[in-house]
């Protein structure tokens, strides 16, 4: 007996994912270990958000099967379990892309976060970066067996930056977290429950904290959105460039991307690292301040890094500049030396290169390329 006291715990865990075993710190959950293995072993998560204490538990999209709970108690642990939540033990097998059953209830946990969220991707400013598109396009079903009307909200207006959406809210909580951790005061959260939750500000009152664009950046889908973006462009044509500046504000790191359009800076966020989170420096979350999102729309403001590095798989990635090779200029050649300009530039003709979309206060429409009376 008192051997068995004097038993320590061993300071790592070994823990098996997917056939692969390795050696985490006790407390690690099984998401955090995956994620250390990386690849598709990691799953997916629409909650959890390692930067926001408290996240996560809340979505089911983590969902593992443990076929072994731990060497000291091999059995397996009857229900699949929220792998965010979750902490290994050691000797815990784990099953993600593995497991049938898995696969089969995130298929579900698809179809029922589809069951209110709209189909709008063709018109919604998130498509091409949205989670819950990645997530369906991976995991979901072609149909639904949902029958009834989905919900529906009144239009709520939550201040000058940040556009809501309710319908397509999938109630992660999130923004309500970056809410409590960054901002002085939380004015919005969830009211109502089940079928009627929703986010949304207490009387209305706008959300005007100096860190409340961050809600824009941890929602996984496209129901807080930068209003100054709003309808300018699809985030695959634009070009994302790393970007700082010395920010006077003590809790933002003033390290951004910027998504260009030629020389129009459209959108500032903070940079994202392979997990769809803010990146880290040093150890502490990115996050950046509203006055480098939403008043720092000049190339001049920032000095320029270089080309954001974007995974290939995304759709981001083909306005991605990085290694490009120009062709060989070849209209000067053929047309006996003259310039293309002799023939036609479409610059000189065209109303919308004298337009700065990025310092549209509102979303670009036919009018703002009407040619103005002389
Ligand atoms: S608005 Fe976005 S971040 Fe907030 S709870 Fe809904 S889905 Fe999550
Ligand atoms: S990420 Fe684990 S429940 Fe949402």
């Amino acid at each position: 007996m008192a051997e068995e006291i004097k038993k320590e715990a061993p300071a790592k865990f070994k823990v098996t994912i997917d056939n692969i075993t390795i050696d985490v710190a006790p407390g690690t959950t099984i998401l955090n270990a995956a994620r250390q293995i990386g690849g598709d072993v990691a799953p997916p998560a629409m909650c959890y958000y390692s930067k926001l204490q408290g996240s996560g538990g809340k979505c089911r999209t983590c969902l593992v099967e443990v076929a072994q709970g731990s060497a000291a108690d091999p059995r397996p642990m009857p229900k699949l379990v929220a792998s965010c939540r979750t902490a290994v033990m050691d000797g815990m097998v784990v099953k993600n892309i593995t497991s049938e059953r898995v696969l089969d209830a995130r298929a579900g946990v698809v179809e029922f976060l589809l069951l209110n969220h709209p189909l709008d991707c063709p018109i919604c400013d998130q498509a091409g970066e949205c989670h819950l598109q990645d997530l369906s396009y991976e995991h979901g079903k072609e149909g639904t067996r949902y029958e009834f009307k989905k919900r529906i909200f009144e239009k709520e207006d939550i201040g000058p930056y940040i556009q809501l959406h309710m319908t397509r809210c999938i109630l992660c909580y999130r923004c309500t977290y970056v809410a409590d951790q960054l901002t002085d005061s939380r004015v919005h959260g969830v009211l109502d429950r089940g079928d009627h939750a929703e986010i949304s500000t207490y009387i209305s009152k706008a959300i005007d904290s100096d860190f409340s664009g961050n809600m824009i950046d941890v929602c996984p889908v496209g129901a807080l959105t930068d209003k100054t973006f709003r309808f300018k462009n699809r985030v695959w044509f634009t070009k994302p460039v790393d970007a700082h500046r010395d920010c006077e504000n003590p809790k933002c790191c003033g390290k951004v991307t910027l998504w260009q359009r030629g020389d129009d800076v459209l959108r500032v966020t903070a940079r994202k690292d392979e997990w769809g989170e803010v990146q880290s420096y040093d150890g502490q979350p990115g996050w950046i301040c509203n006055t480098c999102r939403f008043d720092k729309k000049q190339v001049s403001d920032w000095v320029i890094e270089g080309p954001t590095k974007v995974s290939r798989h995304s759709v981001i990635s083909q306005g991605h500049y990085l290694g490009l090779q120009k062709p060989k200029e070849m209209m000067a050649e053929v047309m006996g030396g003259r310039a293309p300009k002799l023939l036609m530039d479409i610059h000189d003709i065209s109303e919308v290169n004298s337009v700065d979309i990025g310092a549209l206060p509102g979303p670009a429409t036919s009018k703002t390329f009407e040619k103005k009376e002389q």
